[in-house]
């Protein structure tokens, strides 16, 4: 039971209200507070807010959205907390700025997130989205960065880097298997051990391990039936104690199912408020003796920690220079934009050719995805206005050719038959398609990947008209592109934030040369991706039966023709790629070595990829996998060695049998490449295995005894003494019966009885401990 509370501490006025942060920072620890004051820590005040306390000069702080900009509501929070926020730079969200490939520009736009953020005394941002995007359909992809683990781990961990070095922390959310919105706060990610631990949380680990972001955000969704705010093994086990989170975790919005068991779990700080609810049975639980008094103690001390940190934030002078903000959103814009194809080099445009802007979304952007993540932007730029200013008034024509909002009520085959007649006239005809916002959204899922009818019937009206026409996409996430072969040239340019209309036409215009790629695939058919018959689950359970196989591991196992590969990206100049030369570092990481040159006559930038594969793997693995890449900005005719560090603890699966990450020893081939689909180099190197072998018991099939390295000798040189009587027993089998083979899954356990004295219980226990003594030592 707690002591009373020394009420020693410099007092200091409530900031509840209005954010404000004081520096008046305070010695205040955990043990001057009472049991009621720990337990009130513990949730928030507001809708935004913690609670202070404010004899002990412990005061509230905000924790708001996130991640692509900063969303402050500006008045009274109203109780879903999507009333009007003050204005902000509205940055590209993920499934943008994940396309660039670069965590350092990650960690600039982070940057400016954080001075944002610290300007409007906001002490945490709810930001970055780490999940990943395991179908095409998950209503949020807009908010997540890729398909694969190291990209979503590399980018994320440079946003929080950047945030986090303004002095505002960041909240990787949402922790874990948050794969879809259908039934978000109920349903139960059914996933396998290792694709959880390769696919779903390598990509946190990246992000907590490089980054130590100040706070993780746990999902609504439950993960193998326990609530993920509940989850002892995700926020203590694995968060905490593997991966040594410092941080607090905090609930996602109205994730906590019950207080009391999510607060022993190492759920630290429930948010919103409760209204002093849970903080009741908070207080009870530890008087009846169910809570134990120091997880509370622990908890509240987070809660602490994070103010204090918050507290100690630099000054940073207001107001926000708007400008510049908003030109690193364009910046960042331009390098989120994938040039899909570009036959005859199309593109660039030309300044002197006549232009048919195509499509709503050329005047009215669509920037930002629906739900928690809406920005009020500072500005928006649309890419109509951009190209009249590149092209000129009389070069530029513009038709609407489409509506996307359900009250627009403008007749289709009128505004096709308009688009069709300024296509016809024009040099080049612009084609802006994409999803309307109502298409995706946070809290539901798509039901489809297809672009509305009227756009692709537009679309196909406008080739006819004019053969140089340009597709420029915006979208969340990944679309189907039935017209991929009857079009020159694609843009993608997912959703780009608030100076995407100007990004889009520097982009078109040369002006910056295109160098972002996917970092998801572009599947022809909903129907051949990954998760296609068991995405969104029934009964509140959805199983992730395509286990590690997401994404292109997916396509590639399959052997899958897709629109575009993961990775693929195009430019207006082109790169050669020396040969690869791959080594292992003294700590053990592999390090690819090559030249990369920029053979073309302007500058520009390329991510190149290395992927690795190990051939005879004792485990089930993708035919190549992702494990580092780098942004290398070439000039042009310049050439530039590049090195990619694979980590060594990148090289391991998840083995089940003993709980642990393994490095398999052998050759891994590493294929570096411009696109999962393009390899250009490839490099073998041997990797020295981890001095591991799983643990041998009675249960253990032949084979793995047999593949055992003290075991297997040995009973390889027993079962030699069996030779006649295998062969007896050949000598009646069909021709060809391997009887080796045939005894394989025997438990050697059982293999006594059949094989006599050779193998007598003892014998095989005996072989079993020395086995076991030898290798785990
Ligand atoms: C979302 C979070 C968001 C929070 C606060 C939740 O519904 O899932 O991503 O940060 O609301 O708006």
């Amino acid at each position: 039971m707690d002591a009373t509370p020394r009420r020693s501490a410099t007092h200091s006025f409530s900031t509840y209200e209005t954010g404000a942060i004081m520096t008046d920072t305070t010695t205040t620890t955990i043990a001057d507070l009472t049991l009621e004051e720990k337990a009130s820590l513990t949730s928030g005040g507001t809708f935004w807010m913690t609670k202070p306390v404010e004899w002990a000069g412990i005061p509230a702080i905000m924790l708001t959205d996130g991640p692509h900009g900063l969303r402050k509501q500006a008045g009274e929070s109203d109780h879903l907390g999507l009333a009007e926020s003050v204005p902000a730079t509205c940055f590209p969200p993920a499934v943008g700025l994940g396309s660039s490939w670069d965590a350092e520009l990650a960690e600039r736009v982070g940057a400016a997130l954080g001075v944002e953020s610290a300007i409007e005394n906001v002490a945490v941002l709810l930001g970055p989205g780490a999940n990943i995007k395991r179908s095409p359909l998950c209503g949020r992809n807009f908010e997540y960065l890729s398909e694969d683990p190291i990209v979503s781990g590399v980018v994320a961990a440079g946003l929080v880097r950047g945030i986090q070095s303004k002095g505002v922390g960041a909240s990787l959310k949402h922790f874990a298997a948050n794969n879809q919105e259908n039934d978000r706060m109920r349903s139960s990610s059914d996933v396998d051990e290792r694709p959880l631990r390769e696919i779903y949380l390598r990509g946190f680990q990246r992000v907590v391990e490089d980054a130590q972001p100040w706070t993780v955000m746990c999902a609504y969704n439950r993960i193998n039936g326990v609530y993920a705010s509940e989850d002892s093994w995700l926020l203590t086990q694995v968060l905490r104690d593997e991966w040594g989170f410092e941080g607090l975790v905090v609930s996602d919005w109205g994730a906590v199912n019950e207080r009391v068991p999510s607060l022993a779990a190492g759920m630290d700080l429930e948010m919103p408020t409760s209204d002093g609810a849970t903080d009741a049975q908070l207080v009870a639980a530890v008087k009846s003796g169910l809570l134990a008094s120091s997880a509370l103690d622990v908890a509240a001390g987070r809660v602490l920690d994070l103010v204090r940190k918050a507290q100690a934030r630099p000054e940073i002078s207001a107001p926000l220079d708007v400008d510049a903000h908003h030109a690193l959103a364009r910046e960042a814009a331009g390098r989120s934009i994938v040039l899909l194809k570009n036959d005859g080099g199309l593109l660039p445009l030309q300044k002197t050719s006549s232009v048919a802007v195509i499509g709503v979304f050329a005047e009215k952007p669509r920037y930002q995805g629906a739900g928690s993540s809406m920005i009020n932007p500072t500005r928006v730029d649309n890419a109509l206005d951009e190209i009249r200013v590149r092209a000129g008034e009389e070069r530029t024509a513009y038709a609407q050719g489409y509506t996307v909002s359900p009250k627009d009520t403008a007749d289709a085959a009128q505004l096709r038959a308009e688009a069709v007649k300024l296509a016809a006239s024009k040099d080049v005809a612009v084609v802006f398609l994409g999803l309307p916002a109502a298409a995706e959204s946070e809290g539901y899922d798509r039901e489809h990947i297809d672009l509305p009818d009227a756009q692709l019937e537009l679309l196909d009206a406008v080739i006819e008209a004019n053969q140089n026409t340009i597709v420029v996409l915006s979208n969340g996430s990944v679309v189907a592109l039935p017209f991929a072969d009857r079009v020159p040239a694609i843009l993608e340019g997912w959703l780009l934030g608030q100076a995407g209309g100007s990004a889009t036409a520097d982009v078109l215009y040369g002006t910056v040369n295109p160098s972002a790629k996917l970092t998801e695939t572009i599947p022809h058919r909903l129907e051949d991706t990954a998760a296609f018959l068991n995405f969104g689950g029934s009964d509140g359970h959805v199983r992730y039966g395509e286990g590690i196989f997401v994404g292109y591991r997916w396509f590639d196992a399959r052997a899958l023709e897709v629109a575009f590969p993961f990775g693929h990206g195009l430019s207006y100049t082109s790169f050669a790629y020396g040969d690869a030369v791959a080594s292992v570092t003294e700590d053990g990481d592999v390090e690819v070595h090559l030249t990369v040159t920029n053979i073309g006559d302007r500058d520009g930038r390329e991510v190149v990829q290395a992927y690795t594969s190990l051939s005879n793997s004792s485990v089930l693995r993708p035919v190549r996998e992702l494990k580092a890449f780098a942004s290398v900005a070439l000039a042009a005719g310049e050439s530039r060695e590049v090195v990619l560090a694979v980590r060594r603890a990148d090289l391991a699966y998840w083995n089940v049998r003993a709980q642990r990450w393994v490095v398999e020893g052998g050759e891994y081939v590493v294929d570096v490449a411009a696109s999962s689909r393009d390899i250009r180099s490839s490099a073998i190197v041997h990797v020295d295995g981890d001095a591991f072998a799983v643990p041998l018991t009675r249960e253990s099939s032949m084979a793995e005894v047999l593949a055992h390295p003290i075991a297997g000798p040995i009973v390889q040189s027993a079962m030699a003494g069996m030779a006649g009587m295998l062969d007896g027993a050949t000598s009646i089998m069909p021709e060809g019966v391997d009887m080796i083979r045939m005894m394989e899954s025997f438990p050697i356990g059982r293999i006594g009885m059949m094989a006599g004295k050779d193998f007598s219980a003892e014998k095989i226990d005996q072989l079993l401990a020395a086995a076991n003594a030898g290798t785990m030592s």
